[in-house]
């Protein structure tokens, strides 16, 4: 028996993230036993977490802030603890399992907490804003400032314990940045802070910088760059400085000895600004980086400094003094919330790619192909004379087999390297690209191994997997699992690659069950959820079309179905995915904010409960409506009506699930818009008036009627020639509504089509990702629409989570997989089909194989401390425990 998956707020050993309220978790592998017979969790303090795991002797010594004793009663999802936690201290937590057969295992887990509420020492700083100087330069004014590198040099006492966990950087730059010591990066992270709701919060981060440190002189440097805060952002050319105007950095840096600790270095006036490499970034646009200004490296005199940038159109000028070198300032950011400890999980390089292919194209151009299109960025070993330029424009697709990049729209989605003559690895900093093709334009010959493209996104890992005896269908379940890898950097995007790359609430919405599925969610969306809350505090309770919110334009809207819902979905998905009461109640508040919000607008119009007025994106981009353009067919506002009892029924939940007496209020007003939704959009028979395939398969999944409306949907489906033809709503119930109501079939078809619109489709014209529309790509190959078609968009592979649950028949049937569901949907098309699952209660595997003669073989795993309800189609049911099992 071993304990695994120790989790603090669902993150293995934490350091410095905001994990008030407190909560663990753990998961209990390779047991003989069934389930938990009681657990103990204690807490101590530790002097940097340095304290071997092994040691026994620790919790003799150690001061234990918390003993729950051996608690009957302990949930290994959810175990909330009340402790009076102080800033930058490390904590070691041990759990011990006792199993119903006697056997037992332990293990340790650690956390380390941030600043908490305590005051900085560092102060926010800027580059200096100067008058214009006489000769007409001037330094880089506020606004203008596109990056710096903010520096201060710092001694260390030689006597200073300098072991790994015993110095803390304590850091935040905006918009985004880089710190480097003693010429290296510090830590694995990039575009830190990354992407959240500023005017609300500032999530600082926090690295062990000890392998950085050397006795004697150290140099700090933070790198700094637009980002999201104050480059281009929001499509139609967008907006700049939505959240600021200037760079900022604020640091503080803690040695820590047996001793005590030290203040090592802060950020404060004594720092000096430095003429950055980078003459531009932004997000959309790319980066171009100029080696030749990494002219503080070397000690150049004045004249070479001036030899090398003099003359140069993108060199800046600088103040007097030193060349490229300028004062910094006093300043902080002024429009934004206060800073905080982090929620976002930091954004990683996850997988790299070799270049697959070198090709020439016809108009003679050199593009590269790395076989699947990621989000991310290219490193290339450039080993160029001086002044060497070479640029690489991403793309897609390939259009009459060149290069293509008219649907990334305005973004540029460049990187520019000019070599300074020495071979160095070069990246971009502050932006990313949606990829597989990259363009080549260099002034002397490269080859294809000189380049490597590396996956970005935010640290979360995988936990299903699917496999068919279809090897399209396996593909389109990797291109599935693509969308979510490059669309989750730090915010959930609809897309990772054209001027957009923003947290749309609907995409979201649509595809949080599926991402649930897929990979491990829950600190990820606690921190999407975070800004969602505070965008909502000033909307009324409203959320708006994209969090974190722009502010202008029509991405500042707020309150559109089935956009606003992901205000109520998300949570609930993530409670039943993962079963942490503690998060939802964290999370609840924004949950009735919606309901609320929707109550007092459609309650200040006479009539029923039901929405009334409003503009909703409802069904998107289907393909029911005989108007062109993106909306479906289906009336909106009675989607809207249907999500506003979903809404209302979960909040009820909700609010029972937490003991609040408002759940009666909830569970009548939820009774009362499904009475109000029957009246006005059902017909004598109990079917649903709005007669399309997303009408009817809204009214079997969000339970509003027990009428045949099953029969009906299939009917539709039947009558479009066996296709699908909805959008964003439907897409994401109509199989699970045809499964639930007997018509397995019927879905398994919709699965397996290939022609025009399907999923397959797609997979047979060589998609690594899933498209925005169904079309998105005609069947010669020609890209269809360039306005808005992206070739990496989520929402339609909501999909998945139906095969999951239904074709191998693994959902929840309480939260977090305590009970489950194994109802395996098996279809001799596909042949065969494998599920795993890794949920919060351990690994769940669900199988079923049809041989030659049509006899079907299935076998289950389930974890220990679970129970399973199984269902299998001969109409045996049967309760399983921990283990394994074969039918
Ligand atoms: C985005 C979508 C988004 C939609 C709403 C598009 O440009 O890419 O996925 O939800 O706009 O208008």
């Amino acid at each position: 028996m071993k304990i695994e998956k120790m989790r603090v707020n669902h993150l293995e050993n934490p350091l410095c993230f905001s994990i008030c309220p407190l909560s663990f978790s753990w998961i209990v592998t390779d047991a003989d036993g069934s389930r938990q017979r009681w657990a103990r969790i204690r807490v101590a303090e530790c002097f940097s977490c340095q304290t071997s795991m092994a040691e026994d002797s620790f919790w003799k010594q150690a001061e234990i802030l918390f003993d729950s004793g051996e608690d009957a009663a302990a949930d290994s999802m959810d175990y909330p603890v009340s402790l009076d936690l102080k800033p930058r201290t490390g904590y070691l937590w041990e759990v011990t399992v006792m199993a119903d057969n006697g056997e037992s295992a332990s293990a340790m887990g650690k956390f380390e907490t941030g600043k908490m509420d305590e005051p900085w020492m560092g102060q926010w700083i800027s580059p200096k804003i100067e008058e214009k100087s006489e000769n007409g330069l001037q330094q880089a004014e506020g606004a203008n400032q596109v990056s710096t590198i903010l520096a201060k040099k710092f001694f260390m006492d030689e006597s200073l314990e300098l072991s790994s966990g015993a110095a803390r950087l304590y850091i935040c730059g905006l918009g985004v940045y880089e710190c480097w010591i003693n010429g290296k990066k510090v830590g694995e992270e990039y575009l830190a802070p990354g992407y959240h709701s500023y005017d609300f919060h500032l999530q600082a981060q926090t690295y062990d910088v000890a392998p950085y440190l050397k006795a004697g002189e150290n140099e700090i440097c933070i790198w700094l760059g637009e980002g999201w805060f104050k480059g281009r952002l929001g499509f139609d050319g967008g907006f700049t400085d939505i959240y600021g105007d200037r760079l900022y950095a604020i640091a503080e840096l803690y040695v820590k000895n047996e001793q005590g600790e030290k203040l090592a270095v802060r950020t404060d006036d004594t720092w000096e600004s430095r003429v950055s490499p980078i003459t531009f970034n932004n997000i959309y646009d790319g980066e171009v980086y100029d080696a030749r200004r990494e002219y503080w490296t070397d000690s150049l005199t004045e004249e070479q400094a001036e030899n090398t940038l003099g003359g140069s159109a993108e060199a800046l000028s600088e103040p007097a003094g030193k060349p490229g070198y300028g004062a910094v300032e006093l300043a902080a950011p002024e429009r934004c919330g206060a800073l905080t400890d982090r929620y976002g999980l930091p954004i990683v390089k996850k997988d790299s790619f070799a270049v697959k292919e070198l090709i020439h194209t016809p108009k003679g151009e050199t593009v590269l192909d790395f076989g699947q299109e990621i989000t991310g960025w290219v490193e290339m070993d450039c080993d160029f004379p001086v002044g060497t330029k070479i640029t690489l424009s991403a793309g897609e697709i390939l259009q009459n087999d060149c290069f293509y990049r008219e649907n990334l729209r305005t973004a540029k989605a460049e990187f520019t390297y000019i070599s300074n003559g020495k071979r160095a690895l070069a990246r971009p900093h502050f932006t990313f690209y949606g990829f597989r093709y990259m363009k080549v334009e260099c002034d002397v010959p490269v080859k294809a191994d000189q380049f490597t493209a590396w996956h970005l996104r935010s640290d979360f890992d995988q936990i299903g997997q699917i496999e068919t005896g279809n090897a399209k269908v396996n593909q389109l379940f990797s291109n599935a699992l693509w969308g979510q890898k490059d669309n989750f950097l730090d915010v959930p995007t609809d897309c990772p690659q054209r001027d957009e790359r923003l947290g749309w609430t609907g995409d979201a919405q649509v595809f949080s069950e599926t991402a649930c599925y897929n990979m491990y969610m829950p600190a990820f969306y606690r921190k999407y959820l975070w800004d969602m809350r505070a965008e909502q505090s000033i909307l009324g309770g409203s959320v708006p079309n994209v969090v974190p919110r722009l502010k202008q334009g029509m991405v500042a809207e707020h309150g559109s179905c089935p956009w606003a819902d992901a205000g109520v979905m998300i949570p609930w998905n993530v409670y039943q995915h993962y079963g942490s009461k503690t998060l939802l109640a964290e999370t609840y508040p924004g949950m009735k904010a919606w309901v609320d919000c929707q109550r007092k607008r459609e309650e200040a119009i006479e009539g029923p409960h039901l929405v009334k007025d409003g503009f909703h994106f409802a069904d998107w981009l289907a393909l029911d409506n005989e108007q062109p353009g993106p909306f479906g067919a289906t009336d909106p506002l009675y989607i809207a009506s249907a999500y506003y009892y979903r809404c209302a029924d979960i909040v009820a939940q909700s609010a029972k699930i937490l003991g609040y007496e408002e759940a009666k209020e909830y569970r009548e007003l939820a009774d009362a818009i499904k009475n109000a939704i029957h009246e006005k959009y059902f017909d004598e028979n109990g079917l649903c008036v709005c007669k399309t395939q997303t009408g009817a398969a809204i009214a079997i999944c969000f339970g509003l009627t027990d009428a045949q409306e099953g029969e009906a949907l299939e009917a539709r489906v039947k009558a479009n020639k066996d296709h699908l033809n909805t959008g964003f709503v439907g897409t994401t119930m109509l199989c699970p509504a045809l499964t639930a109501t007997g018509h397995n079939d019927t879905a398994v078809t919709l699965l397996l089509n290939e022609d025009f619109p399907s999923w397959l489709y797609s997979v047979n014209l060589g998609a690594t990702t899933i498209w925005e529309r169904w079309d998105s790509v005609g069947p010669d190959g020609t890209i269809s629409a360039e306005g808005m078609n992206s070739l990496n968009h989520y929402s339609y592979e909501s999909i998945e989570a139906w095969m999951y649950g239904y074709v191998c028949g693994i959902r929840p049937a309480e939260p977090g997989f305590r009970r489950a569901i194994l109802e395996p949907h098996p279809d001799q098309r596909l042949h065969y089909a494998k599920g795993r699952l890794e949920t919060p209660m351990g690994l769940y595997e669900s199988s079923w194989s049809c041989d030659e003669s049509g006899k079907m073989n299935y076998s289950f795993t389930v974890p220990f401390g679970a129970e399973a309800e199984l269902r299998l189609p001969d109409g045996r049911m049967e309760v399983l425990t921990a283990g394994k099992w074969e039918y």
